[in-house]
């Protein structure tokens, strides 16, 4: 049977701070070669290599532990992080429902738990559809689009640098060169010379897409789908959201229909990620 974290760490943490140590982490990677990322809280500092050690027994594959060190940040939404022990290396080819995303969690925003949001969102899509995905990092949404749905086409756009080298070279691993392409760049620079309309833009920023309605919302065509991610509050999810998203249709002579509202994660005890579709007449 695996042995928990905790017990692999039973007489090496004194046991009044056991409690405090994760249980959860997340792990990008395969069967073969996995990194770990973890948060430790700020009284185990000091058994952070202890820790990512006993990670290592529990989870063979781990052959590096990775420690959050400050919060996403930037316009690159990649966090601090420290390596508390294994590889230097940490770039990894991440398996999710028959994609292969190559990413190094140091360098470009890629996160596990969203597997479930990128298949829902990729159901939706019919053949001969356009899909524009804005913000779109590694690639993970533009690839699970166009391996699900192969008569689509979609265009992917991102700043990072890092983050569109990966896309790029997911792109091939995936072998969907032929319906999805990927730009490098800001999307308000990027965006309004296509010179095109999509059935369906999606824009997973959640820290700030809603600063950019005003470029996402033209490139809808009419009848076609927006999908706007926002942080909300938990106790009232979808107003703030719906308003917004509304006004900055309306301020630009399109009329919307929200179809869908949906909350895609927590991401902190009074927040969460969610999701609004929006018809865009
Ligand atoms: C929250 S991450 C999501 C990445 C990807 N869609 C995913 O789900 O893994 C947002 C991404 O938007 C990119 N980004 C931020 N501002 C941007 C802009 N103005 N134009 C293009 N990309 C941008 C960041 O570099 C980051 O990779």
């Amino acid at each position: 049977m695996k042995r928990d974290i905790r017990s692999e760490l039973s007489g090496n943490i004194p046991a009044d701070l056991m409690e405090m140590v994760p249980r959860s982490f997340d792990i990008l990677g395969s069967k073969g070669h996995a990194v770990a990322v973890i948060e430790i809280p700020s009284e185990l500092e000091q058994y952070g290599k202890v820790i990512g050690e006993a990670l290592m027994r529990v989870q063979r594959n781990v052959k590096s532990v990775l420690s959050k060190s400050s919060e996403r940040m930037g316009e690159y939404r990649v966090r601090n992080m420290v390596l508390l022990t294994g590889d230097q290396d940490t770039e990894v080819i991440h398996k999710e429902s028959g994609c292969y995303f190559k990413v190094d969690p140091v360098t470009a925003y890629f996160s596990p738990r969203e597997s479930t949001e990128r298949e829902k969102v990729s159901s939706q899509v019919s053949p001969g559809e356009r899909v524009l995905v804005m913000f779109s990092g590694i690639g993970p949404f533009a690839i699970c689009i166009a391996k699900r749905q192969p008569m689509a086409q979609c265009i992917a756009i991102e700043l990072n640098p890092y983050a569109h080298k990966y896309c790029l070279e997911n792109i091939r691993l995936n072998k969907v060169g032929d319906r999805v392409s990927a730009i490098m760049g800001d999307v308000r620079q990027v965006c309004p010379a296509l010179d095109e309309k999509f059935d369906r833009v999606l824009m997973p920023l959640p820290k700030g897409a809603y600063e950019y309605l005003d470029v996402a919302i033209p490139m809808v065509n009419p009848g076609g789908v927006l999908y706007f991610y926002h942080w909300a509050q938990r106790n009232d999810p979808f107003s703030e959201g719906e308003r917004i998203l509304l006004q900055a249709v309306w301020g630009l002579g399109r009329n919307a229909e929200i179809t869908e509202r949906v909350k895609v994660s927590q991401y902190s005890p009074s927040a969460w990620k969610i999701r609004l579709n929006a018809k865009i007449g």
